[in-house]
């Protein structure tokens, strides 16, 4: 065996054990997983027609090596559907990626040298943990409110770094909408502050933006993309993931054409699979495009709802945002529940949740007994009937925790 000696030092400290099984594919059917982002499966539409179109009309191109930077026509047709969302970008703009996470893992591919700092919110999207440690940073935590990341704590940081000589971060990461775990929608205050204070110090801002459109209820802030003016200082990262499906693993970086050319250059893979964008392209130019949008909203508000009703009934004292949108609650406990005790007492019922300690960076006793205060539930992929019955499984388990 391989002594860890030979390996690079972001690959060093990696398990030599396979990842516990985790996609609904690999697990038992009696586990409910309130645990992850998976689409319910009744709303991964049909794209048959769109494929044997894919493999016929264009299988030329759909078969062949592709363009780079993406399908020149899906590329257009993103740059239009973010105009209509107040941005002024074209197909020059676009780059096609596998998914959020490939697009983050290559814009820290142009911006990041180990031991550079990045700054992100605390709580955050736990999969960027990992993509961004591989790169060596050293984390810059800010808070969040239920306004959005605290512009106000994030320029006294930047102010104290500054006095101590330490080199400005070189990005801000944020999820303006719904985000992912706490569900908070940025006021747009907050989004104009947040890119003024990215501008005014020249740091790069990663906007990565997957719920954008499963909205509830509502109109829809400014993306921080749009209210980058010299359009140089944002990165939009979308997906068609919670779109549309996320086994296609298509998304796109939309930025400035000076850092698309370079991204260009260091996407190493050959391309995203022509076949997959065709597919996309296909079906997003449809009418099913927009119903099959409504429909997403409509079902995960209902969702949303259900889960809302049974944590209300099952775990009294915890207090829970409403999330306008998305596909996650974000539970506090009171201070005598450790979520990570829940969360393992949990699986013994055959119920998958995630303990806030995930969604933290930083793992020093102070933040981790913050942590410790939360869980992040995700009404996604249960069904209604699985709803009730996870949380009917919960109950119990929480409430003696809460009163021992
Ligand atoms: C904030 C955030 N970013 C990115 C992703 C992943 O998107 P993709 O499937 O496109 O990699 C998710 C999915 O859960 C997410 O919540």
């Amino acid at each position: 065996l391989r002594k860890p000696a030979s390996f690079a030092r972001r690959a060093a400290g990696l398990p030599s054990t396979f990842p516990p099984a985790h996609v609904p594919a690999e697990l038992r059917a009696e586990i409910i997983p309130f645990d992850s982002g998976f689409a319910f499966p009744q709303l991964l539409p049909d794209l048959t027609c769109f494929a044997d179109d894919a493999l016929g009309a264009h299988r030329a191109q759909a078969l062949q090596y592709g363009i780079g930077q993406g399908h020149p026509e899906l590329r257009a047709w993103i740059a239009d559907y973010m105009n209509r969302d107040g941005c002024r970008l074209s197909g020059a703009n676009i780059l096609i990626v596998n998914g959020a996470k490939g697009g983050l893992d290559l814009i820290c591919r142009l911006l990041i040298d180990e031991g550079d700092a990045v700054v992100v919110g605390a709580p955050m999207y736990f999969t960027a943990i990992p993509i961004f440690r591989t790169f060596g940073v050293e984390f810059v935590t800010v808070n969040q409110d239920a306004d959005g990341i605290e512009v106000g704590e994030l320029r006294h940081t930047l102010q104290q770094r500054a006095q101590q000589g330490l080199p400005p971060p070189k990005f801000i990461y944020d999820v303006v909408d719904f985000h992912n775990p706490s569900g908070v929608t940025a006021t747009a205050q907050r989004r104009s502050e947040l890119v003024d204070l990215a501008r005014e110090w020249n740091i790069f801002l990663i906007e990565d933006n997957p719920y954008r459109r499963v909205r509830f209820r509502g109109e829809s802030l400014p993306t921080l993309k749009s209210l980058d003016a010299d359009g140089d200082l944002v990165f939009h990262v979308g997906t068609f993931s919670k779109l549309i499906a996320p086994g296609l693993r298509l998304g796109w970086i939309a930025a400035h054409e000076s850092l698309i050319a370079r991204l260009i250059r260091l996407k190493s893979d050959g391309g995203c699979s022509p076949f997959m964008q065709q597919v996309v392209l296909g079906f997003c130019q449809s009418p099913h495009f927009t119903t099959h949008v409504r429909k997403v909203q409509d079902t995960y508000r209902e969702h949303r709802d259900r889960m809302l009703a049974a944590v209300k009934r099952e775990l009294p004292g915890v207090q829970v945002a409403i999330p306008e949108g998305g596909y996650y609650l974000w539970l506090t406990l009171p201070a005598n529940v450790n979520s990570d005790v829940l969360a393992s007492r949990a699986e013994e019922v055959a119920v998958h949740i995630i303990p806030g300690s995930r969604f933290f960076p930083s793992e020093d006793e102070t933040t981790l007994a913050r942590a410790r205060r939360y869980v992040r539930l995700s009404y996604s992929f249960a069904t209604l009937d699985q709803i009730d019955e996870g949380l009917k499984r919960l109950g119990p388990i929480y409430r003696s925790l809460a009163s021992g």
